[in-house]
């Protein structure tokens, strides 16, 4: 099939994106709004690695939501990593609660404090990059939410050997509808020097 965004849907289109850009991992993004009350709690799955040095995470706000509002009025927000064993919590904070409630109390989840910023961490994650409002970019009506990491807390329990383990993280990622990805199979293999490449063909003769 060809699709011509053009020629379907703002909607058809987006399931369309959503269902093909997959997995992606999902931030849990913490805020306060201005006041600092209520703290508030919602999953992001447009979400990356912006920047390296300096450390730039991003999310997307499609739509004006509370969490975008708070970030532009504090200037603050926590990504925290959404864990498997909180799927259910994870997607009750994607309701859309009338503004000033907090999720955090509806839901019923455990913060903690943060090291340099205002919003909570959630207790339960096993990791929360704190984060400084670094810039905005609109496109249409989505807001791109560009972060400075400031501050990463990892959980003892997830480390081996001085990094974080995935097979401990067990990140929940989102996949297209209504689907939600766990990690599945690990394979590991290293990348190749050119200085050591020795053509498509491995010396025994197999394809690649
Ligand atoms: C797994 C998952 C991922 C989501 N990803 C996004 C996203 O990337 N951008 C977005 O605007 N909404 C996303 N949503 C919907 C928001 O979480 C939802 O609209 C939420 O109510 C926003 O909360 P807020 O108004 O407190 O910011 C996602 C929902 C789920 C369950």
């Amino acid at each position: 099939m060809e699709i011509d965004p053009q020629k379907v849907s703002r909607n058809d289109f987006y399931r369309l994106l959503t269902a093909t850009v997959v997995p992606r991992p999902i931030a849990w993004v913490s805020t306060v709004g201005r006041d600092g009350a209520a703290a508030n709690l919602a999953p992001h799955s447009f979400f990356t690695i912006s920047a390296v040095s300096p450390p730039i995470v991003q999310f997307t706000s499609v739509g004006r939501k509370d969490s975008l509002r708070n970030v532009e009025a504090s200037g603050e927000f926590v990504v925290n990593l959404a864990p498997e064993e909180l799927f259910e919590q994870i997607n009750d904070t994607a309701t859309d609660f009338p503004h000033g409630v907090s999720e955090f109390e509806a839901v019923g989840i455990a913060t903690e404090p943060s090291r340099f910023v205002k919003p909570p961490r959630v207790a339960a994650s096993p990791v929360a990059l704190e984060c400084e409002l670094h810039s905005t970019l609109r496109f249409g009506d989505s807001t791109v939410v560009f972060g400075r990491v400031v501050h990463a807390a990892v959980a003892e329990d997830v480390m081996a050997d001085g990094h974080p383990d995935i097979r401990k993280l067990r990140p929940l990622s989102r996949l297209g509808k209504d689907e939600w990805g766990t990690v599945g199979e690990v394979r590991e293999i290293s990348r190749i020097r050119y200085a050591d490449w020795d053509g498509p063909l491995r010396s025994g003769g197999e394809a690649r």
